[in-house]
């Protein structure tokens, strides 16, 4: 083809920290079965609740979104909720998604709790990844820990159904609080331990609005380290990838790894490269973001009005909420800054 006729390359956008646009993490449902008290207190968000079905983007919306999220340099993507496998359809959407080129990792988290009934037409429709929410192996903290609507026998038997579709080395994320389920700690290692499944451990972080986070809660990584290792032997090992969120760890025994995410310990805001939208289409480029951007507006107006207005908002992002975290002052009439609800972003 004669050059003059090539089309433009895109000019991939960098941050006013200079970082990329690589990862971009997709809320399909902004609802929940679950009511874990870290994001959805169920004294503070109704049964019922969610965005109506006209609100939230449809799979044309979608699509033609990520579509453009990728000609700015995306390749990975991420689906999140609320709890994605309330979406109707879902496995139709990922299909749809599965087969745009440039998408290198296609990856889906979620509570578990549908995945036995799911795990295998996700696999078929063409999902790649899965990383299930986990914070808890004793009957009575899981439940008590997913506002008392989880089970979690469903959890473990969705793993399993999810392994047997094909998914190898599932992601495993849970959230340790202090005195709530630090005890928990241990017997997940040794359940998980030689599975193949990578467990993480994440540090509690104060994102959202009405989870009453106090540090004091928080149990940094260090120590959780130090108390695996006391019982399995860790040695570190590298990332997989340069902006990796969780420090890896393998066993020395050869029973596979582990990892932690210490946003507040180690926060690693330097290579944050990731993008988040709800699911009514607005970009939230951090996951302690005030607020978004509408993105919907531009869609309807074309590729070129899309990828100028993600660019325009990309090259305007200058986010590190974590490594600034406890610097900030408090807002004049006293309550800390306002965060998006992880529930709108999933994570
Ligand atoms: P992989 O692609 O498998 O490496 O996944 P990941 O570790 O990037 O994604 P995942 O959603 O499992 O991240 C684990 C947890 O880390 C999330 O649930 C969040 O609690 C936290 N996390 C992920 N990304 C960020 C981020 O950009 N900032 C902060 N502060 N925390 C994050
Ligand atoms: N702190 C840390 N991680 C959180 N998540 C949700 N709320 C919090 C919080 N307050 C993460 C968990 C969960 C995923 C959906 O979001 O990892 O598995
Ligand atoms: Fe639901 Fe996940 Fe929030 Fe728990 S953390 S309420 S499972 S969206
Ligand atoms: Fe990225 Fe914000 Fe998390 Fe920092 S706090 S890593 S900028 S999402």
């Amino acid at each position: 083809m004669n050059a003059q006729f090539l089309p433009e390359p895109v000019a991939l956008p960098r941050d006013r920290l200079s970082r990329p646009l690589r990862d971009l993490r997709l809320s399909v449902i902004d609802a929940c079965n679950f009511r874990c008290p870290y994001c959805m207190p169920e004294d503070r968000v109704a049964d019922g609740h969610g965005l109506d079905s006209a609100s939230r983007m449809d799979f044309d919306e979608i699509e033609a979104l990520v579509r453009g999220f990728v000609r700015l340099g995306v390749r990975k993507l991420r689906l999140t909720g609320g709890e994605p496998l309330l979406r109707r359809r879902l496995p139709e959407l990922i299909a749809r998604l599965a087969a745009i080129e440039g998408i290198d990792d296609l990856a889906l988290t979620t509570n578990g709790s549908l995945l036995g009934t799911h795990a295998a037409a996700l696999r078929v429709a063409g999902l790649r990844r899965l990383t299930v929410s986990i914070d808890a192996l004793s009957p009575a903290v899981f439940r008590r820990l997913s506002g008392g609507r989880g089970d979690v026998g469903d959890v473990l038997a969705g793993i399993d159904a999810a392994q047997a579709a094909g998914f190898g080395s599932i992601k495993l994320n849970c959230v340790v609080q202090r005195g709530i389920n630090d005890g928990e700690v241990l017997p997940l290692v040794e359940k998980f331990r030689g599975s193949g499944h990578v467990l993480r451990f994440i540090e509690y972080m104060d994102v959202g609005s009405c989870n009453g986070w106090l540090r004091e809660h928080v149990v940094p990584s260090s120590e959780l380290r130090e108390r695996i290792h006391a019982a399995w032997p860790l040695r570190a090992l590298d990332a997989n990838y340069t902006g990796e969120v969780a420090a890896r760890h393998a066993f020395v025994d050869g029973a596979g790894e582990i990892g932690f995410v210490s946003s507040i310990s180690a926060p690693f805001c330097g290579d944050c490269h990731r993008a988040r939208v709800s699911a009514d289409g607005r970009l939230y480029t951090c996951l302690f973001a005030g607020q978004g951007s509408d993105l919907r507006g531009a869609l309807h107006a074309g590729p070129d009005a899309l990828e100028g207005r993600i660019a325009g908002l990309w090259s305007g992002r200058a986010d590190r909420y974590s490594e600034l975290r406890g610097r900030a002052p408090a807002t004049t009439d006293g309550r800390s800054r306002r965060h998006v609800e992880m529930f709108l972003i999933g994570g």
